[in-house]
């Protein structure tokens, strides 16, 4: 019975089916804008993306300096840092990409890095928060937070904090974070911060990050609103990256063969993110979740409510400011 099975399956037709199924999924996949097709330049122009040396921060960095941008990779790891920076610089002949260390899940790396982006920065027009692990074993850092919402939601919220005024000085400005569709998945539980009544099961703690993105996203753009400094949150889809690497061999294994065919690459991943960042036609979008393929997008109940928002922003705050002793 299985032999036959198998005999049936593997006949050429099939084979040729799936392929040609595959196929379809990946086309439809790609939305109707393309970053080959939006003619923006962005010459003259500062911006920073986190989490640029690998997967789709790798991607905008190489976009954004294929249009003439400074760009300032902001990465943990010195020697995959430098590697991405010169790779970008040869593939778009642009001198004026850099490495600035960076590890947002500390918040004193954090202020480091905002000190020395403000000591020689004298603009800054694009910030992109797009560096984020999922699968990350539990653990609290040393400023007493969970090391997931330290990585993927508090750090890049200081971080922006902290370079907030010189997006306003040099507007018009975009902030962009790459959130994830899983957010849906996410409860909004302030203990959670310090790893409080918190289940690392299914990497719901992810889920919940993603969440919490999108919240700080709205009440951040309703506070930007009249400055000419836009703040929106995205998803960038279902993306083959090296996201998976903190699971087990098998899940990554069945995440890679599967994504060949049918998720998206790298580059195809990083157009909803550059979308928001550079087209001309989300320049005036403020405070808006953008699905995978540049749609607008409603984000999960919890990140439309502004009651929500702004209590959730006052943590964040307070957090970021005094970790270990905030009321949460
Ligand atoms: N891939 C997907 O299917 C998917 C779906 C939805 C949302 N996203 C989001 O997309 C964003 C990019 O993820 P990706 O898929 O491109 O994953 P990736 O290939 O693993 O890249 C993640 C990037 O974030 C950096 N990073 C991680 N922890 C950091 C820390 N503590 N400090 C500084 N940088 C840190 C990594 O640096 P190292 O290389 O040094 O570790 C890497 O550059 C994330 O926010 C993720 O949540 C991805």
């Amino acid at each position: 019975m299985f032999s036959e099975w198998t005999r049936i399956v593997s006949h050429p037709v099939w084979m040729v089916l799936t392929l040609i199924l595959a196929l379809v999924v990946r086309l439809q996949r790609r939305g109707s804008w393309t970053p080959r097709a939006c003619p923006v330049r962005l010459r003259g122009k500062t911006a920073i993306v986190t989490g640029a040396n690998t997967g789709i921060g790798k991607f905008i960095a190489l976009d954004f300096a294929q249009r003439g941008a400074r760009v300032i990779l902001a990465c943990r790891s010195e020697v995959r840092g430098t590697a991405a920076v010169r790779d970008i610089q040869q593939r778009t002949g642009n001198p004026n990409v850099h490495l600035r260390l960076v590890d947002t899940s500390s918040l004193e790396s954090v202020r480091r890095f905002a000190a020395r982006i403000l000591e020689e920065e004298k603009e800054l027009h694009i910030l992109v928060n797009n560096a984020g692990a999922s699968g990350l074993p539990r653990g609290i850092t040393a400023d007493g937070l969970d090391v997931t919402f330290a990585t993927n939601h508090i750090g890049p919220f200081l971080l922006t904090s902290l370079l907030l005024d010189l997006l306003k000085k040099s507007a018009p400005a975009r902030i962009v974070n790459v959130s994830s569709f899983n957010h849906q998945k996410g409860e909004v539980d302030f203990s959670h911060l310090r790893g409080e009544n918190l289940s690392y099961h299914m990497d719901s703690v992810y889920n919940h990050t993603k969440l919490h993105n999108i919240i700080w996203t709205n009440e951040l753009a309703r506070r930007l609103k009249g400055t000419d400094v836009t703040a929106n949150s995205l998803h960038p889809g279902t993306v083959v990256t090296e996201i998976m690497r903190h699971y087990n061999w098998l899940l990554r294994l069945i995440f890679n063969l599967v994504g060949f065919f049918f998720l998206k690459s790298s580059e195809e991943g990083a157009v909803s993110a550059i979308y928001c960042a550079v087209a001309e036609e989300t320049q005036d979008i403020n405070g808006k979740y953008f699905h995978s393929d540049c749609s607008l997008t409603l984000p999960a109940p919890a990140a439309r409510d502004p009651a929500i928002w702004a209590k959730a922003y006052e943590h964040y705050e307070r957090i970021s400011a005094n970790p270990r002793t905030a009321d949460l």
